[in-house]
């Protein structure tokens, strides 16, 4: 089997600008957006679909069954697409009784799950949280599922979104998750990342190669429309410092806007080659706080071949001057 994940995965998801409303014409398009404008060999590798892809109910033998609306050549037909653009394929299902949305969730289901993504060519899967029985293990079921997808004979991505429930930096690499979620949905304005973004900084050290810390889909380029859009959305600025945070923290880095739309200094950010290079660094150290002032902080953070960046961040809408020093960052001035 492959070993996944040495670096943080890329990719992108259906959730932040589609919500409910997916279907195959709309992926297939996405998926070519992502060839055709340059997106893959940036490093996007995931075609992601998000809740709502299946029936409200399994059929008479248990399995999940796609909406044939949505999905009129099922979804064997998607990920065949998927990989005949040098891409991989995600799907989407919950620990819990219910997906999110009340579409079936896997509990009890796992092996057979995870059997029917394998045969349907499945290289990654978000694993949700909601409807999660009250008496049961939520660690443990997340341990069938990692337990299930590696029975299944296919390497699939695990993808665990139990949004920071019981720290999961302590525990999701040792049940065999290749990315968490360590909090809630992201919305597509500046409080709502910027949260986010200061809530995972005691929680760098647990990111390392084969397991990362997933701070939710990027909203870069989302512009206020979509899903978890926002009219007071983020500024370029703002989307600039996501991105931004999101590579220097190694964060998986899951597009979430609409790629048929996005305008160019967007796709140009999304595709920044030396923010995915310090994103992708193969050594995967987390960054170093060095200092926070006045509003802002500082980073340093240690690459392969002897390099390191130097992140400053300001959480706050308004302007700040930094200075940093030489010797704060550990290297003599002269
Ligand atoms: C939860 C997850 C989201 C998304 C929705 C789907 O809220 O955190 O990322 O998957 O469910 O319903």
């Amino acid at each position: 089997m492959a070993i996944l994940a040495q670096t943080p995965p890329m990719g992108f998801n259906t959730w932040n600008t589609f919500g409910p409303n997916i279907n195959e014409q709309m992926l297939l398009e996405i998926t070519d957006m992502i060839v055709e404008q340059g997106y893959r060999d940036a490093g996007y590798e995931y075609v992601v679909i998000d809740d709502c892809w299946s029936l409200r109910e399994r059929d008479e033998d248990g399995n999940l069954v796609p909406d044939p609306e949505k999905f009129p050549h099922g979804m064997k037909y998607v990920a065949d697409y998927v990989h005949s653009k040098g891409l991989k394929f995600g799907m989407y299902s919950c620990a819990g009784t219910r997906t999110c949305a009340g579409y079936p969730g896997s509990f009890d289901h796992e092996f057979q799950d995870a059997r029917l993504f394998a045969s349907w060519g499945v290289d990654f899967l978000k694993y949700d949280y909601c409807y999660f029985p009250s008496n049961g293990d939520g660690k443990q079921r997340y341990l069938v599922m990692a337990q299930a997808l590696r029975a299944s004979g296919r390497d699939i991505l695990f993808s665990a979104c139990n949004w920071g429930s019981h720290e999961p930096w302590n525990w999701m690499r040792s049940i065999g998750a290749h990315m968490y979620r360590s909090t809630g949905d992201i919305w597509d304005n500046f409080p709502s990342t910027a949260a986010i973004m200061t809530s995972q900084m005691g929680n760098f050290n647990a990111n390392a190669a084969g397991c990362f810390n997933d701070m939710d889909m990027l909203t870069v380029g989302m512009g206020g429309q979509g899903n978890v859009g926002d009219s007071n959305c983020n500024t370029y600025g703002e989307y600039e410092m996501q991105f931004a945070y999101w590579c220097f923290c190694a964060a998986p880095l899951m597009m979430g806007a609409d790629l048929r739309k996005v305008g160019e200094e967007y796709r140009t950010l999304l595709q920044h080659k030396d923010l995915i290079r310090l994103n992708q660094d193969p050594e995967c150290r987390p960054p170093y706080k060095v200092r926070k002032d006045a509003g802002y902080h500082v980073f340093v953070r240690h690459l392969a071949d002897g390099e390191f960046a130097i992140g400053v961040f300001n959480f706050h809408q308004d302007p700040r001057t930094a200075e940093i020093t030489f010797a704060e960052l550990g290297v003599p001035a002269d």
